[in-house]
Protein backbone atom coordinates (compact mmCIF):
# COMPACT_ATOMS: atom_id res chain seq x y z
CA UNK A 1 0.00 0.00 0.00
CA UNK A 2 2.54 2.28 1.06
CA UNK A 3 4.97 2.13 -1.71
CA UNK A 4 1.13 2.61 -4.07
CA UNK A 5 0.89 5.64 -2.25
CA UNK A 6 3.85 7.16 -3.11
CA UNK A 7 4.15 6.01 -6.67
CA UNK A 8 0.63 8.21 -7.69
CA UNK A 9 1.79 11.30 -5.37
CA UNK A 10 5.04 11.40 -8.20
CA UNK A 11 2.50 10.21 -11.04
CA UNK A 12 -0.29 12.84 -10.45
CA UNK A 13 2.24 15.84 -9.03
CA UNK A 14 0.23 19.00 -10.53
CA UNK A 15 2.56 20.83 -12.52
CA UNK A 16 2.90 24.71 -14.34
CA UNK A 17 0.01 23.84 -16.94
CA UNK A 18 -2.64 22.78 -14.15
CA UNK A 19 -5.00 26.22 -12.95
CA UNK A 20 -3.30 25.63 -9.77
CA UNK A 21 -5.27 28.06 -7.31
CA UNK A 22 -4.41 29.50 -3.78
CA UNK A 23 -5.37 27.58 -0.50
CA UNK A 24 -5.93 24.04 -2.81
CA UNK A 25 -8.89 25.44 -4.38
CA UNK A 26 -9.75 23.12 -7.17
CA UNK A 27 -7.35 20.60 -6.39
CA UNK A 28 -10.51 18.15 -5.48
CA UNK A 29 -13.96 18.30 -6.75
CA UNK A 30 -16.40 21.17 -5.46
CA UNK A 31 -18.85 19.89 -3.40
CA UNK A 32 -21.78 22.22 -2.49
CA UNK A 33 -25.18 22.98 -4.18
CA UNK A 34 -26.61 24.60 -7.19
CA UNK A 35 -30.55 26.54 -7.77
CA UNK A 36 -30.77 25.15 -10.69
CA UNK A 37 -32.41 21.60 -10.87
CA UNK A 38 -34.55 22.49 -8.38
CA UNK A 39 -36.14 25.86 -9.25
CA UNK A 40 -34.51 26.81 -12.70
CA UNK A 41 -35.14 30.48 -13.52
CA UNK A 42 -36.98 31.12 -10.40
CA UNK A 43 -34.10 31.91 -7.78
CA UNK A 44 -34.09 34.23 -5.26
CA UNK A 45 -31.79 35.35 -2.07
CA UNK A 46 -34.37 33.86 0.13
CA UNK A 47 -34.50 30.52 -1.83
CA UNK A 48 -30.64 30.36 -1.60
CA UNK A 49 -30.09 31.33 1.90
CA UNK A 50 -32.47 28.70 2.72
CA UNK A 51 -30.98 26.06 1.23
CA UNK A 52 -27.44 27.46 3.03
CA UNK A 53 -29.20 26.94 6.80
CA UNK A 54 -30.18 23.71 5.18
CA UNK A 55 -26.61 22.66 4.15
CA UNK A 56 -25.54 23.40 7.99
CA UNK A 57 -28.39 22.31 9.49
CA UNK A 58 -28.83 19.11 8.04
CA UNK A 59 -25.17 18.06 8.41
CA UNK A 60 -23.90 18.38 4.76
CA UNK A 61 -21.36 21.47 5.67
CA UNK A 62 -20.02 19.13 8.55
CA UNK A 63 -19.36 16.10 5.83
CA UNK A 64 -17.69 18.75 3.43
CA UNK A 65 -20.42 20.41 0.86
CA UNK A 66 -19.05 24.04 1.37
CA UNK A 67 -20.52 25.81 -2.28
CA UNK A 68 -23.70 27.33 -2.51
CA UNK A 69 -23.81 28.57 -6.04
CA UNK A 70 -26.82 30.78 -8.10
CA UNK A 71 -27.41 29.35 -11.32
CA UNK A 72 -28.83 31.71 -14.20
CA UNK A 73 -31.42 34.28 -13.64
CA UNK A 74 -29.87 36.41 -11.07
CA UNK A 75 -29.66 39.65 -12.86
CA UNK A 76 -31.66 42.77 -14.49
CA UNK A 77 -32.34 41.00 -17.67
CA UNK A 78 -32.76 44.33 -19.92
CA UNK A 79 -28.92 45.49 -19.61
CA UNK A 80 -26.03 46.37 -18.28
CA UNK A 81 -25.43 49.70 -16.10
CA UNK A 82 -25.07 52.48 -18.61
CA UNK A 83 -22.68 54.14 -17.55
CA UNK A 84 -20.42 51.13 -15.88
CA UNK A 85 -21.46 48.16 -18.17
CA UNK A 86 -21.74 46.12 -14.83
CA UNK A 87 -24.22 43.71 -14.62
CA UNK A 88 -27.08 44.68 -12.25
CA UNK A 89 -28.46 42.43 -9.69
CA UNK A 90 -32.50 41.86 -9.70
CA UNK A 91 -33.60 44.13 -7.25
CA UNK A 92 -36.57 42.48 -6.97
CA UNK A 93 -34.85 38.68 -6.60
CA UNK A 94 -31.45 39.79 -4.75
CA UNK A 95 -32.72 42.64 -2.56
CA UNK A 96 -29.61 43.25 -0.79
CA UNK A 97 -27.71 42.82 -3.71
CA UNK A 98 -25.22 39.55 -4.55
CA UNK A 99 -22.58 41.01 -1.85
CA UNK A 100 -25.66 40.97 0.64
CA UNK A 101 -26.45 36.97 -0.23
CA UNK A 102 -22.83 36.17 -0.07
CA UNK A 103 -22.54 38.21 3.38
CA UNK A 104 -25.25 36.14 4.76
CA UNK A 105 -23.61 32.88 3.08
CA UNK A 106 -20.25 33.65 4.25
CA UNK A 107 -21.41 34.32 7.49
CA UNK A 108 -22.93 30.40 7.90
CA UNK A 109 -19.08 29.66 7.29
CA UNK A 110 -19.67 28.68 3.58
CA UNK A 111 -18.68 30.30 -0.07
CA UNK A 112 -20.48 31.71 -2.35
CA UNK A 113 -21.30 30.82 -5.91
CA UNK A 114 -22.44 32.46 -9.12
CA UNK A 115 -23.32 31.85 -13.19
CA UNK A 116 -22.30 33.89 -16.09
CA UNK A 117 -21.68 32.43 -20.27
CA UNK A 118 -18.65 32.61 -22.81
CA UNK A 119 -21.16 34.49 -24.85
CA UNK A 120 -23.55 38.01 -24.86
CA UNK A 121 -26.30 36.16 -23.05
CA UNK A 122 -26.85 33.71 -20.92
CA UNK A 123 -28.85 30.37 -21.66
CA UNK A 124 -32.12 32.22 -20.44
CA UNK A 125 -31.10 35.16 -22.42
CA UNK A 126 -29.64 37.45 -19.65
CA UNK A 127 -26.56 39.97 -19.56
CA UNK A 128 -23.76 37.23 -20.11
CA UNK A 129 -19.69 37.75 -20.09
CA UNK A 130 -17.85 37.38 -23.65
CA UNK A 131 -16.38 40.67 -23.86
CA UNK A 132 -17.08 41.98 -20.17
CA UNK A 133 -14.96 39.38 -18.76
CA UNK A 134 -12.68 41.94 -16.69
CA UNK A 135 -15.66 43.64 -15.98
CA UNK A 136 -17.80 40.92 -14.45
CA UNK A 137 -14.65 39.04 -12.93
CA UNK A 138 -14.00 42.62 -11.01
CA UNK A 139 -17.82 42.26 -9.82
CA UNK A 140 -17.91 38.78 -8.50
CA UNK A 141 -14.40 39.32 -6.83
CA UNK A 142 -16.07 42.53 -5.17
CA UNK A 143 -19.18 41.00 -4.17
CA UNK A 144 -17.07 38.00 -2.44
CA UNK A 145 -17.87 34.88 -5.22
CA UNK A 146 -16.11 32.06 -4.62
CA UNK A 147 -16.72 29.97 -7.63
CA UNK A 148 -17.61 30.84 -11.16
CA UNK A 149 -19.81 28.53 -13.31
CA UNK A 150 -19.43 29.29 -17.00
CA UNK A 151 -22.12 28.38 -19.41
CA UNK A 152 -21.23 27.93 -23.35
CA UNK A 153 -25.03 29.66 -24.81
CA UNK A 154 -25.03 32.45 -26.93
CA UNK A 155 -21.63 33.52 -28.98
CA UNK A 156 -21.86 35.43 -31.59
CA UNK A 157 -20.58 33.35 -35.13
CA UNK A 158 -17.48 34.81 -35.37
CA UNK A 159 -16.65 33.10 -32.31
CA UNK A 160 -17.29 29.48 -34.10
CA UNK A 161 -14.68 26.91 -34.37
CA UNK A 162 -13.19 26.37 -37.21
CA UNK A 163 -13.93 22.68 -37.58
CA UNK A 164 -16.73 20.94 -36.27
CA UNK A 165 -17.10 19.09 -32.74
CA UNK A 166 -20.27 16.72 -32.58
CA UNK A 167 -21.61 15.93 -29.06
CA UNK A 168 -22.20 12.21 -29.55
CA UNK A 169 -24.97 12.27 -28.02
CA UNK A 170 -27.02 10.46 -30.88
CA UNK A 171 -26.32 6.91 -32.05
CA UNK A 172 -26.32 7.37 -35.81
CA UNK A 173 -23.34 10.16 -35.35
CA UNK A 174 -21.27 7.79 -32.80
CA UNK A 175 -18.09 5.20 -34.22
CA UNK A 176 -16.03 3.38 -31.96
CA UNK A 177 -15.30 5.65 -28.55
CA UNK A 178 -17.31 7.99 -29.82
CA UNK A 179 -16.08 9.12 -32.76
CA UNK A 180 -18.60 11.03 -35.00
CA UNK A 181 -19.28 9.95 -38.19
CA UNK A 182 -21.36 11.94 -40.11
CA UNK A 183 -20.61 15.12 -39.34
CA UNK A 184 -19.75 17.94 -41.83
CA UNK A 185 -16.14 19.80 -41.53
CA UNK A 186 -14.88 17.40 -39.10
CA UNK A 187 -10.96 18.42 -37.51
CA UNK A 188 -8.35 16.81 -39.17
CA UNK A 189 -6.27 13.92 -37.24
CA UNK A 190 -4.18 15.50 -34.78
CA UNK A 191 -5.54 18.58 -34.44
CA UNK A 192 -4.66 20.65 -31.35
CA UNK A 193 -8.14 21.92 -30.14
CA UNK A 194 -6.01 23.66 -27.15
CA UNK A 195 -5.95 26.55 -30.10
CA UNK A 196 -9.78 26.63 -30.90
CA UNK A 197 -11.91 29.48 -30.29
CA UNK A 198 -14.23 28.06 -27.48
CA UNK A 199 -10.77 27.90 -25.57
CA UNK A 200 -10.12 31.22 -26.13
CA UNK A 201 -13.27 31.83 -25.12
CA UNK A 202 -12.99 30.18 -21.56
CA UNK A 203 -9.42 31.81 -21.14
CA UNK A 204 -10.42 34.56 -21.43
CA UNK A 205 -12.58 34.26 -18.27
CA UNK A 206 -9.90 32.13 -16.49
CA UNK A 207 -7.07 35.23 -17.12
CA UNK A 208 -10.01 37.68 -15.79
CA UNK A 209 -10.98 35.52 -12.47
CA UNK A 210 -7.05 34.92 -11.90
CA UNK A 211 -6.78 38.84 -12.08
CA UNK A 212 -8.72 39.59 -9.45
CA UNK A 213 -7.78 39.69 -5.60
CA UNK A 214 -9.55 36.98 -5.26
CA UNK A 215 -9.63 32.79 -5.27
CA UNK A 216 -12.32 32.25 -7.41
CA UNK A 217 -12.79 28.85 -9.12
CA UNK A 218 -13.63 28.27 -12.90
CA UNK A 219 -16.39 25.56 -13.76
CA UNK A 220 -16.29 25.36 -17.40
CA UNK A 221 -19.94 24.54 -18.31
CA UNK A 222 -18.96 23.72 -21.81
CA UNK A 223 -21.18 20.32 -22.39
CA UNK A 224 -18.08 18.36 -23.52
CA UNK A 225 -17.08 19.99 -26.62
CA UNK A 226 -14.23 21.51 -28.76
CA UNK A 227 -12.55 17.98 -27.38
CA UNK A 228 -12.22 20.18 -23.85
CA UNK A 229 -10.39 17.15 -21.99
CA UNK A 230 -7.35 17.67 -23.71
CA UNK A 231 -7.53 20.96 -22.58
CA UNK A 232 -9.17 21.46 -19.92
CA UNK A 233 -5.92 20.77 -16.99
CA UNK A 234 -4.78 24.75 -17.42
CA UNK A 235 -8.22 26.59 -18.17
CA UNK A 236 -10.09 25.57 -15.65
CA UNK A 237 -10.92 23.39 -12.08
CA UNK A 238 -13.50 21.23 -13.48
CA UNK A 239 -15.48 21.20 -17.06
CA UNK A 240 -18.75 19.71 -18.23
CA UNK A 241 -18.37 16.84 -20.09
CA UNK A 242 -21.41 16.24 -21.72
CA UNK A 243 -25.01 17.80 -22.59
CA UNK A 244 -27.43 18.45 -19.57
CA UNK A 245 -28.34 16.53 -16.70
CA UNK A 246 -32.15 15.70 -16.25
CA UNK A 247 -33.49 13.37 -13.09
CA UNK A 248 -34.43 10.06 -15.15
CA UNK A 249 -32.21 6.37 -15.50
CA UNK A 250 -31.58 7.07 -19.51
CA UNK A 251 -29.90 10.27 -18.59
CA UNK A 252 -27.92 8.67 -16.42
CA UNK A 253 -26.76 6.36 -18.42
CA UNK A 254 -26.15 8.30 -21.70
CA UNK A 255 -23.50 10.70 -19.51
CA UNK A 256 -22.27 7.35 -17.75
CA UNK A 257 -21.51 6.25 -20.88
CA UNK A 258 -19.40 9.17 -22.57
CA UNK A 259 -17.42 10.03 -18.72
CA UNK A 260 -16.35 5.96 -19.19
CA UNK A 261 -13.91 7.00 -22.16
CA UNK A 262 -12.83 10.36 -20.57
CA UNK A 263 -11.29 9.04 -16.80
CA UNK A 264 -7.69 9.15 -18.08
CA UNK A 265 -7.83 13.08 -18.45
CA UNK A 266 -8.97 13.21 -14.47
CA UNK A 267 -6.49 13.76 -11.71
CA UNK A 268 -5.69 16.48 -9.30
CA UNK A 269 -7.41 20.16 -10.68
CA UNK A 270 -8.78 18.55 -13.58
CA UNK A 271 -11.92 17.02 -12.98
CA UNK A 272 -14.80 16.05 -15.64
CA UNK A 273 -18.09 17.46 -13.97
CA UNK A 274 -20.89 14.95 -15.10
CA UNK A 275 -22.88 17.64 -14.00
CA UNK A 276 -25.48 18.01 -11.12
CA UNK A 277 -26.96 15.64 -8.79
CA UNK A 278 -30.39 14.71 -8.88
CA UNK A 279 -31.02 13.38 -6.22
CA UNK A 280 -34.15 14.13 -4.31
CA UNK A 281 -35.64 14.84 -8.12
CA UNK A 282 -37.89 11.68 -8.55
CA UNK A 283 -35.57 9.14 -9.22
CA UNK A 284 -36.24 5.73 -7.37
CA UNK A 285 -34.43 5.14 -4.36
CA UNK A 286 -32.05 2.73 -6.05
CA UNK A 287 -31.51 4.81 -9.15
CA UNK A 288 -30.57 7.70 -6.67
CA UNK A 289 -27.69 5.90 -4.91
CA UNK A 290 -26.64 4.24 -8.91
CA UNK A 291 -25.90 8.10 -9.68
CA UNK A 292 -24.40 9.31 -6.58
CA UNK A 293 -21.84 6.36 -6.38
CA UNK A 294 -21.01 6.77 -10.17
CA UNK A 295 -20.80 10.62 -10.07
CA UNK A 296 -18.25 10.28 -6.55
CA UNK A 297 -16.00 7.78 -7.68
CA UNK A 298 -16.09 9.34 -11.26
CA UNK A 299 -14.45 12.33 -9.14
CA UNK A 300 -16.92 14.28 -10.07
CA UNK A 301 -18.09 17.75 -8.36
CA UNK A 302 -20.43 16.62 -6.09
CA UNK A 303 -23.00 19.89 -6.51
CA UNK A 304 -26.58 18.91 -4.87
CA UNK A 305 -29.56 20.04 -7.56
CA UNK A 306 -33.03 19.85 -5.19
CA UNK A 307 -34.93 21.50 -3.12
CA UNK A 308 -33.43 20.49 0.53
CA UNK A 309 -36.36 21.25 3.09
CA UNK A 310 -37.58 18.00 0.97
CA UNK A 311 -35.13 15.59 0.76
CA UNK A 312 -35.79 11.97 3.31
CA UNK A 313 -33.48 11.04 5.79
CA UNK A 314 -32.15 8.42 3.85
CA UNK A 315 -31.15 11.11 0.61
CA UNK A 316 -29.27 13.17 2.94
CA UNK A 317 -27.75 9.91 4.03
CA UNK A 318 -26.93 8.90 0.58
CA UNK A 319 -25.51 12.52 0.14
CA UNK A 320 -23.44 12.40 3.05
CA UNK A 321 -22.22 8.50 2.20
CA UNK A 322 -18.70 8.75 4.10
CA UNK A 323 -16.93 6.09 1.82
CA UNK A 324 -17.84 7.74 -1.57
CA UNK A 325 -17.31 11.55 0.11
CA UNK A 326 -13.62 10.06 1.27
CA UNK A 327 -12.85 8.53 -2.04
CA UNK A 328 -13.72 11.46 -3.84
CA UNK A 329 -11.77 13.62 -1.69
CA UNK A 330 -8.87 11.72 -1.21
CA UNK A 331 -5.95 13.78 -0.80
CA UNK A 332 -3.72 11.31 -1.89
CA UNK A 333 -5.23 9.77 -4.58
CA UNK A 334 -6.33 11.63 -7.04
CA UNK A 335 -7.25 8.77 -10.37
CA UNK A 336 -11.06 8.17 -10.62
CA UNK A 337 -12.68 4.71 -10.19
CA UNK A 338 -12.57 3.98 -14.03
CA UNK A 339 -14.26 1.01 -15.73
CA UNK A 340 -12.37 -2.81 -15.41
CA UNK A 341 -15.15 -4.27 -17.33
CA UNK A 342 -18.21 -3.01 -19.41
CA UNK A 343 -20.44 -6.32 -18.73
CA UNK A 344 -23.98 -6.38 -21.14
CA UNK A 345 -21.75 -5.03 -23.98
CA UNK A 346 -17.63 -6.11 -24.74
CA UNK A 347 -15.17 -3.88 -22.95
CA UNK A 348 -14.88 -0.42 -24.67
CA UNK A 349 -18.43 -0.18 -26.47
CA UNK A 350 -20.49 2.95 -26.73
CA UNK A 351 -23.65 2.32 -26.04
CA UNK A 352 -25.78 4.85 -24.02
CA UNK A 353 -28.01 2.54 -22.45
CA UNK A 354 -26.18 -0.51 -21.39
CA UNK A 355 -22.70 1.27 -20.48
CA UNK A 356 -19.84 -0.20 -18.80
CA UNK A 357 -21.09 -1.81 -15.55
CA UNK A 358 -17.78 -2.90 -14.10
CA UNK A 359 -15.88 0.17 -12.06
CA UNK A 360 -12.88 -0.07 -9.46
CA UNK A 361 -10.33 2.55 -7.55
CA UNK A 362 -7.77 2.84 -5.66
CA UNK A 363 -7.93 5.44 -2.60
CA UNK A 364 -6.11 5.88 0.64
CA UNK A 365 -8.57 3.34 2.58
CA UNK A 366 -8.29 0.55 -0.28
CA UNK A 367 -10.17 -0.36 -3.24
CA UNK A 368 -13.51 0.70 -3.83
CA UNK A 369 -15.20 -1.83 -6.36
CA UNK A 370 -19.00 -0.87 -7.68
CA UNK A 371 -21.32 -2.77 -9.93
CA UNK A 372 -24.12 -1.31 -11.86
CA UNK A 373 -26.90 -3.19 -13.04
CA UNK A 374 -27.97 -1.68 -16.22
CA UNK A 375 -30.61 -4.28 -16.97
CA UNK A 376 -34.78 -4.56 -15.85
CA UNK A 377 -34.08 -7.12 -13.93
CA UNK A 378 -31.80 -8.77 -10.76
CA UNK A 379 -28.95 -10.01 -12.11
CA UNK A 380 -25.71 -11.75 -9.99
CA UNK A 381 -22.77 -9.72 -11.10
CA UNK A 382 -18.88 -11.01 -10.14
CA UNK A 383 -15.92 -8.61 -9.66
CA UNK A 384 -12.86 -10.84 -10.58
CA UNK A 385 -10.35 -9.30 -8.57
CA UNK A 386 -7.33 -10.30 -11.50
CA UNK A 387 -9.25 -7.61 -13.99
CA UNK A 388 -9.14 -5.12 -10.55
CA UNK A 389 -6.15 -2.41 -11.36
CA UNK A 390 -3.95 -2.53 -7.90
CA UNK A 391 -5.88 -5.91 -6.88
CA UNK A 392 -4.66 -9.58 -6.83
CA UNK A 393 -5.72 -12.73 -6.95
CA UNK A 394 -4.98 -14.95 -4.49
CA UNK A 395 -4.17 -12.50 -1.61
CA UNK A 396 -6.69 -12.38 1.11
CA UNK A 397 -9.16 -8.73 1.15
CA UNK A 398 -12.07 -8.00 3.73
CA UNK A 399 -14.68 -6.51 2.51
CA UNK A 400 -17.15 -3.88 3.54
CA UNK A 401 -20.95 -3.14 2.22
CA UNK A 402 -20.38 0.56 1.69
CA UNK A 403 -24.05 1.32 2.51
CA UNK A 404 -24.44 -0.72 5.19
CA UNK A 405 -21.09 -0.70 6.73
CA UNK A 406 -21.68 -4.36 7.65
CA UNK A 407 -18.24 -6.61 6.81
CA UNK A 408 -18.90 -8.75 4.04
CA UNK A 409 -16.12 -11.20 5.76
CA UNK A 410 -12.53 -12.60 3.44
CA UNK A 411 -12.74 -13.20 0.07
CA UNK A 412 -9.25 -13.96 -2.57
CA UNK A 413 -10.39 -14.41 -6.01
CA UNK A 414 -13.68 -12.50 -6.60
CA UNK A 415 -17.00 -11.50 -4.84
CA UNK A 416 -20.26 -11.81 -6.25
CA UNK A 417 -23.16 -9.98 -5.48
CA UNK A 418 -27.35 -10.43 -6.31
CA UNK A 419 -28.05 -6.54 -7.65
CA UNK A 420 -31.47 -5.50 -8.53
CA UNK A 421 -32.45 -3.12 -11.83
CA UNK A 422 -30.98 0.04 -11.75
CA UNK A 423 -29.13 -0.70 -8.17
CA UNK A 424 -25.15 -0.77 -7.70
CA UNK A 425 -23.42 -2.82 -4.98
CA UNK A 426 -20.76 -1.00 -3.64
CA UNK A 427 -17.77 -2.37 -1.78
CA UNK A 428 -14.95 -1.66 -0.05
CA UNK A 429 -11.74 -3.87 -0.36
CA UNK A 430 -8.73 -3.90 2.09
CA UNK A 431 -5.78 -5.92 2.41
CA UNK A 432 -6.59 -8.19 5.33
CA UNK A 433 -3.95 -8.38 7.82
CA UNK A 434 -4.70 -11.49 9.96
CA UNK A 435 -4.82 -13.74 7.47
CA UNK A 436 -1.67 -15.26 7.32
CA UNK A 437 -1.87 -15.78 3.58
CA UNK A 438 1.76 -15.48 2.38
CA UNK A 439 5.17 -16.12 3.78
CA UNK A 440 6.21 -13.07 5.06
CA UNK A 441 2.76 -12.86 6.94
CA UNK A 442 3.22 -16.07 8.85
CA UNK A 443 6.75 -15.05 9.62
CA UNK A 444 5.61 -12.00 10.89
CA UNK A 445 2.69 -13.63 12.78
CA UNK A 446 5.29 -16.81 14.09
CA UNK A 447 7.92 -14.00 15.54
CA UNK A 448 5.13 -12.05 16.94
CA UNK A 449 4.18 -15.42 18.49
CA UNK A 450 7.60 -16.21 19.76
CA UNK A 451 8.30 -13.05 21.48
CA UNK A 452 4.93 -12.63 23.16
CA UNK A 453 4.19 -16.36 24.17
CA UNK A 454 6.80 -15.73 27.38
CA UNK A 455 5.15 -12.69 28.59
C1 LIG B 1 -25.51 57.11 -15.11
O1 LIG B 1 -24.99 58.36 -14.80
C2 LIG B 1 -25.96 59.42 -14.84
C3 LIG B 1 -25.26 60.74 -14.65
O2 LIG B 1 -24.43 60.66 -13.50
C4 LIG B 1 -27.01 59.17 -13.78
O3 LIG B 1 -27.99 60.14 -13.87
C5 LIG B 1 -27.65 57.81 -14.03
O4 LIG B 1 -28.55 57.50 -12.98
C6 LIG B 1 -26.60 56.75 -14.09
N1 LIG B 1 -27.22 55.49 -14.50
C7 LIG B 1 -27.03 54.35 -13.81
C8 LIG B 1 -27.70 53.14 -14.36
O5 LIG B 1 -26.37 54.29 -12.79
C1 LIG C 1 -11.93 31.65 -34.91
O1 LIG C 1 -12.89 32.53 -35.49
C2 LIG C 1 -12.39 33.26 -36.57
C3 LIG C 1 -13.42 34.31 -36.94
O2 LIG C 1 -14.67 33.71 -37.18
C4 LIG C 1 -12.08 32.32 -37.71
O3 LIG C 1 -11.59 33.04 -38.82
C5 LIG C 1 -11.03 31.34 -37.23
O4 LIG C 1 -10.81 30.35 -38.23
C6 LIG C 1 -11.45 30.65 -35.97
N1 LIG C 1 -10.29 29.99 -35.43
C7 LIG C 1 -10.28 28.73 -35.09
C8 LIG C 1 -8.98 28.19 -34.58
O5 LIG C 1 -11.25 28.00 -35.12
C1 LIG D 1 -27.59 16.01 -29.20
O1 LIG D 1 -26.97 17.22 -28.78
C2 LIG D 1 -27.27 18.31 -29.59
C3 LIG D 1 -26.45 19.50 -29.13
O2 LIG D 1 -26.65 19.74 -27.76
C4 LIG D 1 -28.77 18.59 -29.53
O3 LIG D 1 -29.07 19.65 -30.38
C5 LIG D 1 -29.51 17.35 -29.96
O4 LIG D 1 -30.88 17.57 -29.78
C6 LIG D 1 -29.10 16.15 -29.15
N1 LIG D 1 -29.72 14.94 -29.69
C7 LIG D 1 -30.28 14.03 -28.92
C8 LIG D 1 -30.84 12.85 -29.64
O5 LIG D 1 -30.34 14.12 -27.70
C1 LIG E 1 -11.20 2.91 -27.32
O1 LIG E 1 -10.44 3.54 -26.30
C2 LIG E 1 -9.67 2.64 -25.52
C3 LIG E 1 -9.00 3.43 -24.40
O2 LIG E 1 -8.39 4.57 -24.90
C4 LIG E 1 -8.69 1.88 -26.38
O3 LIG E 1 -7.98 0.95 -25.59
C5 LIG E 1 -9.44 1.16 -27.47
O4 LIG E 1 -8.51 0.56 -28.34
C6 LIG E 1 -10.29 2.14 -28.26
N1 LIG E 1 -11.08 1.42 -29.24
C7 LIG E 1 -11.20 1.83 -30.48
C8 LIG E 1 -12.03 0.95 -31.37
O5 LIG E 1 -10.69 2.86 -30.89
C1 LIG F 1 -5.84 41.79 -1.54
O1 LIG F 1 -6.77 41.50 -0.53
C2 LIG F 1 -6.20 41.48 0.76
C3 LIG F 1 -7.24 40.97 1.75
O2 LIG F 1 -8.54 41.16 1.28
C4 LIG F 1 -5.67 42.86 1.09
O3 LIG F 1 -5.08 42.85 2.37
C5 LIG F 1 -4.63 43.26 0.04
O4 LIG F 1 -4.20 44.58 0.28
C6 LIG F 1 -5.20 43.14 -1.34
N1 LIG F 1 -4.13 43.36 -2.32
C7 LIG F 1 -4.28 44.13 -3.37
C8 LIG F 1 -3.11 44.21 -4.29
O5 LIG F 1 -5.31 44.74 -3.60
C1 LIG G 1 -2.27 18.28 -16.41
O1 LIG G 1 -1.16 18.90 -17.00
C2 LIG G 1 0.08 18.38 -16.59
C3 LIG G 1 1.16 19.18 -17.25
O2 LIG G 1 1.03 19.13 -18.65
C4 LIG G 1 0.18 16.91 -16.94
O3 LIG G 1 1.39 16.40 -16.46
C5 LIG G 1 -0.98 16.18 -16.30
O4 LIG G 1 -0.94 14.83 -16.68
C6 LIG G 1 -2.28 16.79 -16.71
N1 LIG G 1 -3.35 16.15 -16.00
C7 LIG G 1 -4.22 15.39 -16.61
C8 LIG G 1 -5.21 14.75 -15.71
O5 LIG G 1 -4.24 15.24 -17.83
C1 LIG H 1 -41.45 20.60 -1.23
O1 LIG H 1 -42.49 20.32 -0.35
C2 LIG H 1 -43.47 21.33 -0.28
C3 LIG H 1 -44.44 20.98 0.81
O2 LIG H 1 -44.65 19.60 0.88
C4 LIG H 1 -44.13 21.45 -1.66
O3 LIG H 1 -45.08 22.48 -1.62
C5 LIG H 1 -43.06 21.76 -2.68
O4 LIG H 1 -43.63 21.77 -3.97
C6 LIG H 1 -41.98 20.75 -2.64
N1 LIG H 1 -40.93 21.18 -3.53
C7 LIG H 1 -40.38 20.37 -4.41
C8 LIG H 1 -39.28 20.97 -5.23
O5 LIG H 1 -40.70 19.23 -4.56
C1 LIG I 1 -11.90 2.95 6.16
O1 LIG I 1 -12.02 1.56 6.41
C2 LIG I 1 -12.42 1.21 7.73
C3 LIG I 1 -12.49 -0.28 7.83
O2 LIG I 1 -11.20 -0.80 7.79
C4 LIG I 1 -13.77 1.80 8.07
O3 LIG I 1 -14.08 1.53 9.40
C5 LIG I 1 -13.73 3.28 7.82
O4 LIG I 1 -15.02 3.80 7.99
C6 LIG I 1 -13.25 3.58 6.41
N1 LIG I 1 -13.19 5.00 6.25
C7 LIG I 1 -13.45 5.58 5.09
C8 LIG I 1 -13.42 7.04 5.13
O5 LIG I 1 -13.66 4.96 4.07
C1 LIG J 1 -26.70 -1.26 -26.88
O1 LIG J 1 -26.48 -2.51 -26.27
C2 LIG J 1 -27.59 -3.38 -26.32
C3 LIG J 1 -27.23 -4.62 -25.53
O2 LIG J 1 -26.08 -5.23 -26.08
C4 LIG J 1 -27.93 -3.69 -27.78
O3 LIG J 1 -29.07 -4.52 -27.83
C5 LIG J 1 -28.20 -2.38 -28.49
O4 LIG J 1 -28.43 -2.64 -29.86
C6 LIG J 1 -27.05 -1.44 -28.34
N1 LIG J 1 -27.41 -0.15 -28.91
C7 LIG J 1 -26.73 0.39 -29.90
C8 LIG J 1 -27.24 1.69 -30.38
O5 LIG J 1 -25.76 -0.15 -30.41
Amino acid sequence: MSLAILSSVVLLAPTVSSLVLPDGVGRLPALGWNSWNAYHCDVSEQKVVDAANLIVSLGLKDAGYEYVNIDDCWSVKSGRNANTSEIIPSPTTFPDGISGTADKIHDLGLKMGIYSSAGTATCAGYPASLGYEDIDAASFAAWGIDYLKYDNCNYPSQWNDQYRWCIPNHSSDVGPNGTCLDITNPAPPGYNWATSNSTKRYNRMRDALLAQNRTIQFSMCIWGTADVQSWANGTGSSYRMSEDIEPNWARIMLILNEASFIMNYVGFWDHADTDMLEVGNGMSAVEERSHFALWALMKSPLIIGTDLANVSDAQVALLKNPYLLAFNQDPVYGRPAAPFKWGTNPDWTWNKTFPAEYWAGEFSNGTIIAMVNTRSSTVKKTAEFKDIPGMQNGKVYELTDIWTGNILGKFSDSYTASVASHDIAVVLAQLATKGHESWWDWWSWWTWWVVHRRG
